[in-house]
């Protein structure tokens, strides 16, 4: 069985893709997770917070309580990776495997952190992810100024570097295809659908926010099903599926509507990273039974342009079962 596939330009032996978390900040994670069947890496984010030395001072204001918005910043997931250490990872973690070891790039504004990219792809790097982890939360600002972020920050990472860099969304755009097909003809090499936002919660004994990470469930998996089904065909770049692979088959399902590569967090998080032998070997399985012998056979066959049903994707199915109360619990 041929599992190859491409992704971002680059031949992999198959489908699957470990997603940016810390993971992958330990070496033996990295080589165990090759063993595995793991066919890339991504590694944790370096924040252009960590780049511009500016996280002290955010965790300043933190502390004198003198911007609550700041508490909303996500947990340092990176602790003690600044921007030399994360550059001798991406050395460190492309001489210990022969995989693809792709750098995660995570910004919110345009200026110079974004010529940091040079310095990953100097340390080896085989792509970039950018995330840009960017909340609206001025009021005044449009969604067409929140959305020329998005591309200004891409043309610049694009500009400095060769090697390929994907952008990592979140679905959170008025028109989620229209940014995919503008970041697209602007260069990006490929889509990641899509990021988690963490939203805070609140304590209610303590009033405080919460700032904890909720690992990801399987019915997760249905808006990036519904916008991969719909960009797949339509665009140059490729598509990296993200959020809610539990098992073997959510990654069949992802494959299925047109997904490239398929990653995962979450169930390495929960049941370790020996996981990852298991999600390979029911993958396998899986398409053992169908008797498919190369995963072109099923990308894209439940895309939204190749199944008949497309009404399922649509308006007209959301009106039918809110008529019949077609539930599931
Ligand atoms: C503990 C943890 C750390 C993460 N760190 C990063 C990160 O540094 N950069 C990033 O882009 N995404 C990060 N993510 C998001 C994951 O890469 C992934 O997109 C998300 O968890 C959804 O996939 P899953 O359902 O397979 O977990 C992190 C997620 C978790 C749970």
């Amino acid at each position: 069985m041929d599992l190859s596939t491409r992704y971002l330009g680059l031949d992999l032996k198959n489908p699957l893709v470990v997603s940016a978390s810390p993971l992958s900040l330990d070496l033996g994670n990295v080589r165990k997770l090759e063993d595995m069947g793991t066919a890339a890496i991504v590694l944790p984010s370096i924040f252009q917070e960590d780049i511009e030395n500016e996280i002290d001072e955010i965790e300043r204001l933190v502390a004198e309580g003198s911007s609550e918005a700041f508490s909303y910043f996500p947990a340092r997931m990176t602790e003690n990776v600044g921007p030399k250490n994360y550059l001798d990872l991406i050395r460190k973690a492309r001489q210990a495997v022969d995989i693809p070891i792709i750098a995660s790039l995570n910004g919110s504004s345009l200026s110079g952190w974004t010529g940091y990219a040079v310095q990953m792809e100097q340390a080896g790097a085989s792509a970039i992810e950018l995330n840009v982890y960017f909340l609206p939360t001025d009021l005044m600002l449009s969604g067409a100024e929140v959305e020329a972020r998005y591309v200004d920050i891409l043309k610049a990472v694009k500009a400095a570097v060769k090697i390929p860099v994907a952008m990592k969304l979140s679905p959170y755009f008025s028109s989620v295809g229209h940014m995919v097909k503008t970041l697209d003809a602007a260069g990006a090499d490929g889509f990641v659908l899509f990021n988690r936002f963490y939203q805070p919660d609140i304590d209610l004994e303590e009033l405080t926010l919460l700032r904890d990470i909720k690992l990801s469930n399987k019915g997760e998996i249905r808006l990036p099903l519904l916008w991969i089904a719909a960009l797949s065909g339509n665009i140059r770049g490729s598509i990296a599926a993200s959020s809610g692979v539990q098992t073997a088959a959510e990654i069949i399902k992802y494959l299925f509507v047109g997904a490239d590569v398929v990653m995962t967090t979450s169930a390495l998080l929960r049941h370790g990273i020996g996981y990852m032998q298991t999600l390979h070997d029911g993958l396998v399985a899986d398409l053992k039974t169908r008797e498919v012998q190369t995963i072109s056979e099923i990308r894209g066959r439940m895309s939204r342009g190749a199944v008949t049903d497309v009404a399922a994707f649509d308006r007209v199915n959301y009106i039918r079962i809110l008529r019949t109360g077609a539930v599931t619990s």
